[in-house]
Order: C-alpha cells, then sequence, then structure tokens
C-alpha cells in the first residue's frame, strides 16, 4: 500500500486560522469533545504530540495538566512546525515522521494524536513506535475516522449526493455500498464552511482492525469512543448536528503499555 502525500504544508496556515476561529466543525463540535472525554491527567506527565499541526491541541493538553516544559510535537509539515513554533514559543516542536520516531525508548509517559494517524499506509508501524516510545505504563490516546462515514460511498438518489453504506436487502440482491471491512485509501474534497476546497487522501479500517494492531504491538486497549456531535452545533447549523450525531465522524482509543 502506497503512502499518501497530501500538500499539508500548502492548507497549513488556513487550518490553524480555522481552528483558532472554531470555523472547523468537525474539530469544534465532533472529535475535540469526543478526545476531551477520554483524557487522563497530565499532571507532571511527559506528553508527545503525534502529527501535531500548528499545535492548538496543546491548549487542550494544557487544560489537563500538562506543562510547557512537558510537551513535545512532532509533525512531518515544515509549514505547520514553523507556525507551531511562532506560536507556542515556550513549547518544544520538531519536523519529523510519526512512522519512525526520533526519540529513544521509554520517553514519554503519554502519547496524543488528533486525526493525523489515518493518513499512514501502515497504522502497525506506528503503533510499534509509540509503544517503543512510551514508558512502561504510559498511555496513548489517538483519534481516526469512522468508516460509517468515511469508507462509505457517494451515491445520487432523489437529487441529492449521499454517503451510504448497506446492502440489497433481499438474499438475491447482491448491491453493495462501501467497504467497511477494507483498510484502503479515501479521497475526499472538503469545503468545510467556506468554498475554500481542500483535496485530502487518508486510510479508513474498523475499529476491530485498530483493536487488533493495537494488541499486536502489545497495548492493551482500555477504552474506545464514537464520536457525537455537541449540543453546542445546534445553534450554528442544525443539520450538521443532526447529522454528526447519529453517525459516527470520528473514533477515538486509549491504550496502555
Ligand atoms: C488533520 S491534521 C491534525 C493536526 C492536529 N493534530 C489537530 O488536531 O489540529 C493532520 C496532521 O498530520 C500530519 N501528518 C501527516 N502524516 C504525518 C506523518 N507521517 N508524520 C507526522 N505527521 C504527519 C499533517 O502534516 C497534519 O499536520
Amino acid at each position: 500500500m502506497e503512502n499518501i502525500i497530501n500538500d499539508y504544508d500548502k492548507f497549513a496556515e488556513k487550518r490553524q486560522q480555522d481552528l483558532i476561529n472554531g470555523m472547523k466543525p468537525s474539530h469544534r463540535f465532533v472529535e475535540k469533545p469526543m478526545m476531551k472525554s477520554m483524557l487522563p491527567n497530565l499532571k507532571n506527565k511527559k506528553v508527545l504530540m503525534l502529527g501535531c499541526g500548528t499545535g492548538e491541541e496543546s491548549d487542550l493538553l494544557e487544560t489537563f495538566g500538562a506543562t510547557s516544559e512537558q510537551l513535545t510535537g512532532i509533525d512531518i509539515s515544515n509549514k505547520s512546525i514553523e507556525l507551531a513554533k511562532k506560536a507556542y514559543p515556550d513549547k518544544e516542536f520538531i519536523v519529523g515522521d510519526m512512522n519512525e520516531l526520533p526519540f529513544e525508548s521509554n520517553s514519554f509517559d503519554f502519547v496524543y494524536s488528533s486525526l493525523a494517524i489515518h493518513y499512514s499506509a501502515t497504522p502497525e508501524k506506528i503503533y510499534k513506535e509509540v509503544y517503543r516510545v512510551l514508558k512502561p505504563n504510559g498511555l496513548f490516546l489517538f483519534s481516526v475516522g469512522h468508516p460509517l462515514r468515511w469508507a462509505s460511498e457517494e451515491k445520487n438518489i432523489d437529487d441529492e449526493t449521499l454517503r451510504i453504506i448497506g446492502c440489497s436487502k433481499n438474499d438475491d440482491g447482491n448491491k453493495v455500498y462501501g467497504k467497511y471491512h477494507t483498510f484502503e485509501k479515501h479521497v475526499f474534497t472538503s469545503f468545510a464552511w467556506q468554498n475554500d476546497k481542500e483535496v485530502l487522501a487518508f486510510y479508513v479500517g474498523s475499529p476491530s482492525m485498530h483493536f487488533k494492531l493495537l494488541r499486536e504491538a502489545n497495548f492493551q486497549v482500555l477504552d474506545f469512543t464514537e464520536s457525537r456531535c455537541i449540543e453546542e452545533a445546534k445553534t450554528v447549523d442544525m443539520n450538521y448536528y443532526i447529522k454528526n450525531s447519529e453517525i459516527p465522524q470520528f473514533m477515538a482509543f486509549l491504550a496502555k503499555k
């Protein structure tokens, strides 16, 4: 399976602005609330942020007790790390690939990764690397796209484009929409709330696939959550709220070394 070449640098500045202004509904109303519900106490913990982008997630981690001196972020995008360093000069940010972490074994108490691991064709490699750099009993919290949403198939029905996952009702029907169990690359065009088009490719796999890979990397899986939109979204976009409270957009795992 080939690795993905997304132009992360091109969108780094725009992504940073959108995050700061709350203009990324999936982060504000869906994914970050899910991560918040699973974060442990980070007081006196040495923390690694994997695929940290422009570093805004460090604000969230600090509300759980992490401190600037204890936080390190790594991202493959030069531009994102440049922006992160400017915005958070008191924290450590480095350019690097999460598939081959440039850290000594047993270095961190906690590894956090928000919507980054699904850009890798080899999550098993990342899980082994995270296991290696965690201290004994260290925790790993990460989120990725949920297949129910992202492995679905686009279909035009009644003049509307739908994302469908399902199959023929009757035994003699042979229609299957979507690929829940196949780990493969999907390409999406995102318009967010503006007209600014961002084309992104990422890999989508089933929860059971991630469970299996985590266990093969020797992790003990402690918790698993499928995202639901928070009520606050109702005041901004009712359709967004309804859709994302019924269909999970993301999922998150908490695992222990
Ligand atoms: C959707 S952004 C998420 C950023 C941040 N975690 C957040 O939630 O705001 C995904 C990030 O993963 C980074 N990324 C993709 N592949 C990577 C890799 N192999 N190693 C490190 N970072 C990677 C991208 O550069 C991008 O900044």
